[in-house]
């Protein structure tokens, strides 16, 4: 059994193993694609940079395939999925990471903006769902992640649209799993902290508990291995969120409060 067994913990004997990954041009997706391709995994990369995923590819020393995508584009996810499987043959795994973040507030909320963040955090991850799950499902075997965040797990001022596209794909893989699992497709979500990527070098406020995106990746692998269905972390700032989760709401919004900008 080679690593890539291993890391999918199924015991199955055919290799090379498949993984597609969204969002892998940068931050968390780019780090895993490396590290999953480390462990022995075939990498299809998917994101809309064609640049940093050729920069990508060169890095991994053949191990990881450049397939460029926009997931908010439904029949650009049908193509690349069927390019994936013509040149690489079923995947086994499936990585949903693509993602993006504006700081939102009552003063400025803007539903445009609201509208972009669904349109990618949730319908783009929604439609590379809809592709991946009915293959895995006749093949009664894979394994899916839908990277949210545990800003999905309370209302965080400053990531009122955020968090509830966070929140929704959190609600949505509950939804899934013991219907996938009676299917016998592994799920998982992934709900990771702050780490330190290009989207929260923007970040202007304290970020607790950050980690590295090698640090990210390392606990998603490991998760993934074990077919954890919850991979959150790092393992304080869950504890942070999931208690602050569980407060009454007066106290829960007496110390949300306090994250609340001067102006706002
Ligand atoms: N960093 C954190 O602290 C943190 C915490 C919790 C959750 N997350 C979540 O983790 C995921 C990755 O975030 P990150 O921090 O690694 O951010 P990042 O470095 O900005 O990476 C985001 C990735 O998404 C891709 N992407 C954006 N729009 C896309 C589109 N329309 N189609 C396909 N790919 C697209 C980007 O590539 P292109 O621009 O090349 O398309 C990039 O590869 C996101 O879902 C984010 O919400 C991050």
């Amino acid at each position: 059994m080679d690593k890539s067994e291993a890391a999918l913990g199924t015991g199955a004997t055919s290799i090379p193993r498949l993984a597609w990954i969204t969002g892998a041009s940068s931050g968390i997706g780019r780090a895993l694609a490396l590290r999953l391709a480390r462990d022995g995994w075939t990498v299809a990369a998917s994101a809309r940079s064609v640049d940093e995923l050729a920069l990508l590819a060169a890095e991994s020393r053949g191990r990881i395939f450049p397939f460029p995508l926009d997931v908010t584009d439904k029949d650009a996810v049908n193509q690349t999925v069927q390019a994936i499987e013509r040149n690489h043959g079923d995947i086994d795994l499936s990585v949903f990471a693509a993602g993006t973040y504006f700081r939102d507030y009552a003063v400025d909320f803007d539903s445009a903006r609201f509208r972009t963040m669904v349109e990618l955090n949730l319908i783009g991850t929604a439609q590379c769902l809809e592709r991946i799950m009915p293959a895995m499902i006749a093949r009664k075997s894979g394994q899916i992640a839908v990277v949210a965040s545990v800003s999905g797990y309370v209302g965080l001022p400053g990531a009122a649209s955020y968090g509830a596209t966070k929140a929704a794909l959190n609600v949505m893989c509950e939804a899934l799993y013991p219907e996938l699992r009676s299917h016998g497709v592994k799920l998982s979500i992934v709900n990771p902290g702050f780490v330190d990527t290009p989207l929260t070098r923007k970040n202007d406020f304290p970020m607790p508990f950050l980690i590295s995106a090698d640090e990210a990746a390392a606990t998603i692998a490991d998760g993934l291995a074990a077919a954890k269905y919850e991979i959150v972390f790092p393992r304080t700032m869950a504890v942070a969120m999931k208690l602050l989760h569980a407060l009454p709401a007066r106290l829960r919004f007496a110390l949300t409060r306090r994250m609340l900008r001067p102006q706002a």
